[in-house]
């Protein structure tokens, strides 16, 4: 059974003041919710401090981004070794960071080569552009993702991978769970077929693209998805603690 996971995405939003705020109001309303893994990903300068008040709850931290290098000359770059104290999960290869910032897929392998190498768990993100959606390229586009973002990568089930199409990131327009679903498993063969089908089976594989809480239960009942990255929705404590509570409660009825 592969524990469901609802990670949010703060993206570059909240001083530290506003991110504390925020970090308590989730705490406020969450009481326990174990049968969800949840991880908070505030901007890089907010992390020291939300981990101290993360202390004795069961909610973990992620970061958004890290370089691949463990240190040296490279201005204004995050190591992964100065993630290593502060979170468990980074995300890698977010289609903003691809569409900003030039990451390609050479550069998101080395990254999560290297989240491994240090113990840190990749949340590797993939998604087809709305031209390509519409082309009907979807599969070749993510298994490219895939297999390059993963390649000469061990097998771990400690993998999370987050399926995003850009065309419903931000947008409010979310895929439908079924749409969400078929690629999702179609990720899934590919990891199987990359590593093996018990490690696949392990590999948790999130939707993300406008989820709110007027629509997780959608995805959530699919079988294959295994929870959400979140963003917009996740820098509202009541919203984003409605997406958890409701993916406890369906999970746990599956
Ligand atoms: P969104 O962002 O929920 O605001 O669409 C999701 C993401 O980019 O991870």
């Amino acid at each position: 059974m592969r524990k469901p996971l609802i990670a949010g995405n703060w993206k570059m939003n909240t001083s530290l003041e506003e991110a504390k705020r925020l970090v308590q109001a989730i705490l406020n309303e969450l009481d326990g919710i174990d049968v969800v893994e949840k991880v908070l990903c505030p901007p890089f300068i907010s992390l020291a401090a939300i981990k101290e008040l993360l202390r004795g709850t069961s909610v973990e931290l992620g970061a958004q981004n890290m370089y691949f290098e463990d240190k040296g000359a490279y201005t204004g770059e995050i190591s992964p070794i100065m993630l290593t104290d502060l979170c468990d999960f980074v995300i890698l290869g977010h289609s903003e960071r691809r569409q900003y910032f030039f990451e390609t897929d050479e550069i998101v392998n080395k990254k999560v080569r290297k989240a491994f190498e240090i113990g840190l768990k990749p949340i590797v993100c993939v998604g087809e552009s709305l031209n390509e959606n519409e082309a009907g390229k979807t599969e070749p586009v993510i298994t490219n993702q895939v297999r390059e973002g993963l390649a000469g990568v061990r097998p771990s089930g400690q993998l999370v991978v987050a399926y995003e199409p850009i065309w419903a990131i931000g947008t409010g327009k979310a895929a439908t769970g079924k749409q969400a679903n078929a690629t999702i498993s179609l990720i899934r063969n590919i990891v199987a077929g990359l590593w093996n089908k018990e490690t696949a089976k392990e590999v948790r594989i999130l939707y993300g693209g406008s989820v709110t809480g007027n629509n997780i239960a959608e995805f959530i009942a699919e079988p294959d998805i295994d929870g959400a990255l979140v963003g917009g929705a996740s820098l509202k404590a009541n919203e984003f603690v409605s997406i958890l509570k409701q993916t406890a409660k369906l999970k746990s009825t599956r």
